[in-house]
């Protein structure tokens, strides 16, 4: 879920304004500015994922968090304003994915090449391949 957070449904940006004058990362900031953060500056960054541009399934296996606010993930905000949804919304998407699971089979579109055959990748918001991957839903008797 993290994984996919951090590469479909995140956020643009967060709107910050400063209530003291302050500085950060040596940049003096005025009472008053605002501040806009953009997630993928931490998400994407080799400082704190391994081949961050390569999408991962299994990059949060066994460490996710329980407070779902990370020092280095942050898909639904961070601090006293982050999405007060959080919890409901991973619960939503888990029943919606179970759902389509329940009641469809996924396969490989006809001319589907093989996982070891592609390369994924982010693109902008994105994960693509480097050549399409049909899929196919068969609504399970
Ligand atoms: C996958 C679904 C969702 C994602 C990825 C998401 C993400 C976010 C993000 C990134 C913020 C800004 C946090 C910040 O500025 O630090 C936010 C704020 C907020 N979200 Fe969500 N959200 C989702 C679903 C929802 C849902 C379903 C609701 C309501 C039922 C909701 C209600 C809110 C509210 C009220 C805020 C503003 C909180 C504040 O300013 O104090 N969100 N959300």
């Amino acid at each position: 879920m993290h994984q996919g957070n951090a590469a479909i449904l995140y956020v643009l940006f967060f709107l910050r304004e400063a209530d003291e004058d302050c500085e950060i990362a040596g940049v003096k900031v005025d009472k008053g500015s605002s501040i806009l953060f953009l997630p993928k500056s931490v998400h994407r960054s080799a400082d704190y994922y391994p081949n961050p541009d390569v999408f991962d399934p299994h990059r949060f296996d066994n460490n996710e968090s329980n407070t779902l606010q990370d020092d280095y993930w942050f898909g639904f905000g961070i601090g006293p304003r982050a999405c007060p949804a959080v919890r409901w919304a991973f619960v939503a998407i888990k029943i919606f994915i179970a759902n389509v699971l329940i009641k469809y089979d996924v396969l490989p579109g006809e001319d589907a090449p093989g996982m070891d055959e592609v390369n994924a990748r982010f693109r902008g918001t994105k994960v693509t391949t480097d050549k399409p991957m049909p899929i196919r839903f068969r609504k399970r008797a």
